[in-house]
């Protein structure tokens, strides 16, 4: 669908991050489960993961990572008007991730509500939290991508637990982004035909729960091949652009040869693509953001450029989110 009406963008302000102090490298894996370096690294790309501790639970990270995008963008908690998580690892069923970082940054005006979208949730939020300040609901939104996918994993399951870690990324969106500046489009998706080949059997993301995650990464390997070059190429046509004109692919970060595939479609350079699967392993929601928020920081991305994101995940769900910084 096309907007009949166009309406001020939102446009990025701040990035921020935490990740959990526990590294643990593929070679430590492979002392507790049939898998190997060799086998991890050239089937995904993946070194080593952060895994949460007890106390670094998602209100706990996703609080972290919000200040820091606070801070960055020179703001406080007070100049927030809500704050919208994507994660399918919150502490609680509710409360939600979202108005517990509200209590904790000491907020008591606006609002705050998770969304649930799986690895696709930072996209979703972002579209979510643009049409809100779009539609001046809103000035200023708090997007999160926080998981504790280390809960939800079966640590005997080779085939999922070696594939995923634990984070959180945060961005700022204000109001009144210049013509042709800020979040550009947003393109969102879901087939839910396709439910039973990426799954959580239950609900909660506390250590206690017993559901877990179950995958047919041949199949979602597939689909990701598909839906993110159609994804790409629409959320860039509706602009009347190419891959030509994109400086930054920041992809959701589960496996690098699907990142390399969308990269190639587009025919971008290596060093064009940001990549943190190799550290941060597939952190679901929380992956573009880290990965937005390092390469901010780092200075890779500068002011002006065009960045082209795009997730897909459990559901299915999928997306891209095109964004002049
Ligand atoms: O973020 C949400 C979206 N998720 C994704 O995008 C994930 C998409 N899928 C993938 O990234 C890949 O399909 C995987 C990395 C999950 C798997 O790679 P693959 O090349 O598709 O491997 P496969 O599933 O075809 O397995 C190949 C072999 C199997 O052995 P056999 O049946 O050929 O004898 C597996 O049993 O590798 C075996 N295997 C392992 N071996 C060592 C599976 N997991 C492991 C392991 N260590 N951890």
């Amino acid at each position: 669908m096309s907007n009949s009406v166009t309406l001020a963008n939102a446009k990025l302000t701040g990035v921020g991050a935490y990740l959990p102090q526990k590294i643990v490298t593929n070679d430590e894996l492979a002392t507790r489960i049939d898998t190997s370096d060799e086998w991890i690294r050239t089937r995904t790309g993946i070194r080593q993961r952060h895994l949460a501790s007890e106390e670094e639970t998602s209100v706990f990270m996703a609080k972290k990572a919000a200040l820091a995008a606070l801070d960055y963008a020179q703001l406080k908690p007070e100049d927030i008007d809500g704050i919208i998580v994507a994660t399918s690892t919150p502490d609680q069923v509710f409360p939600s991730v979202a108005v517990r970082v509200q209590a904790e940054l000491g907020m008591t005006q606006g609002f705050g509500f998770d969304l649930s979208a799986a690895c696709s949730g930072f996209i979703f939020a972002l579209s979510t939290a643009n049409n809100f300040i779009k539609a001046r609901q809103a000035e200023r939104i708090l997007v999160i991508g926080v998981e504790v996918f280390s809960r939800l994993l079966d640590w005997s399951d080779r085939t999922t637990c070696v594939l995923f870690g634990d984070g959180a990324g945060a961005v700022i969106l204000e109001a009144n982004a210049k013509k042709g500046e800020g979040l550009l489009s947003t393109k969102l998706h879901s087939d839910g035909r396709y439910g039973d080949i990426l799954y959580v059997d239950g609900a909660a993301g506390n250590s206690d729960s017993k559901a877990k995650l179950k995958m047919n990464g041949r199949e979602v390997f597939r689909h990701a091949v598909t839906h993110l070059a159609d994804a790409v190429e629409e959320a860039l046509s509706e602009q009347g652009l190419t891959g030509a004109d994109i400086h930054w692919l920041v992809p959701h970060q589960a496996n690098q040869r699907i990142i390399d595939g969308v990269a190639r479609k587009l025919q971008l350079d290596a060093n064009q693509v940001v990549v943190t699967v190799d550290r941060h392993a597939n952190t679901s929601a929380a992956s573009i953001p880290l990965a937005l928020s390092e390469a901010v920081k780092d200075g890779r991305i500068k002011k002006g450029d065009l960045i082209l994101m795009e997730a897909l995940g459990g559901g299915l769900t999928w997306g891209s989110a095109l964004l002049r910084f």
